[in-house]
């Protein structure tokens, strides 16, 4: 079965730099991927391009091994069920003008699917799927708390039955209790739904209880790549490691200016493997290859020396 989503060598360029360079990454059917890295180092950009949000520059999203990255927007329509995403600010996203029952049901709107009176009993189905009261149905956006629209969003999201999720900072503006409870929400809909995410997020300790693998991003390439665990015990990389190590910052404005080792201490620090210590040979020219498998399914940005 091919994974649910799967980029190759995805790239990005902006006028003077390059966002997101050659990343490889594959979120299996039924799994959660998270995406993690400082901010500014791509993740979103990822998280657009793989959803065809934003133009791509070079290289391939397939979904569920089918080539979508070329294709036009009529011909992406179909697709477009398959593949949805939330963000941390849903406040934004949610037309203030519509009802919550509404906003739910759009989706199965603008893909005509059913009838008004079907399209409304499904939202209200949704209501209670993500832990929302049906008296909500006929209120408006600011009514909520951040986290109840949160889970508006998330209904909105998933009511097309999607099979890719990308969610970019979901729980990163609510606060702790309720962070908790949109992460299980996720995880429990997850199960349900089978679905695949991809989880970006910079709150390690929300990765770890909820990713089956970690992808860590720094200035738009992926530098290292493991199942969960395996980056929590034994990272390889440098800035891996300095990413652990950061003590969290409660604050989100001064998570900005949280600094890590220089670029190039970590350059410097970039361990150096022998062929012999590689489970798999790296290919010269393939993209993506600068990645070296370590140890089976434990991939990281390293010097190879013969
Ligand atoms: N529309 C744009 N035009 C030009 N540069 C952009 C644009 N969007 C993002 N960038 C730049 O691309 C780089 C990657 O941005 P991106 O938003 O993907 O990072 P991120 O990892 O999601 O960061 P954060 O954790 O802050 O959300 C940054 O240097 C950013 O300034
Ligand atoms: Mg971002």
């Amino acid at each position: 079965m091919p994974p649910a989503l799967e980029l190759r060598a995805l790239t990005k360029d902006y006028d003077t730099l390059r966002a997101v360079d050659a990343v490889d990454l594959v979120v299996p059917e039924n799994s959660i991927v998270g995406l993690v890295g400082e901010s500014g180092s791509g993740k979103s950009t990822t998280g657009l391009m793989a959803m065809r949000l934003t133009e791509i520059t070079a290289g391939q999203v397939l979904l569920s091994g089918m080539d979508i990255t070329a294709l036009s927007p009529v011909a992406m329509r179909p697709h477009r069920r398959a593949m949805q995403i939330i963000f941390q600010d849903s406040y934004s996203a949610l037309d203030p003008m519509m009802t919550l029952a509404d906003i739910i049901a759009e989706p199965l709107r603008i893909h005509r699917i059913g009838t008004r009176r079907t399209q409304r009993q499904e939202a209200l189905s949704w209501f209670e799927r993500v832990g929302l009261s049906r008296d909500y149905a006929n209120r408006y956006p600011h009514e909520l708390s951040g986290g109840q629209r949160q889970r508006v969003a998330v209904a909105r999201a998933l009511i097309l039955k999607p099979k890719v999720l990308v969610a970019d900072e979901p729980t990163s503006a609510l606060d702790v209790s309720v962070k908790a409870q949109i992460v299980n929400l996720l995880q429990d809909l997850q199960a349900d739904m089978g679905l695949s995410i991809l989880f970006i997020s910079h709150d390690l300790s929300v990765v770890r209880s909820l990713t089956d693998q970690l992808v860590v991003m720094y200035h738009g390439r992926v530098v290292e790549k493991a199942p969960t665990e395996m980056i929590f015990q034994n990272a390889r990389h440098p800035y891996t490691r300095a990413l652990l190590n950061a003590v969290p910052v409660m604050d989100p404005r001064a998570r900005r200016r949280r600094h890590f080792a220089t670029a190039e201490e970590i350059a410097a620090a970039i361990p150096a493997f022998s062929a012999a210590e590689l489970v798999t040979p790296l290919v010269p020219t393939n993209t993506g290859t600068r990645l070296a498998e370590i140890a089976p399914g434990h991939f990281v940005e390293a010097r190879i020396e013969r």
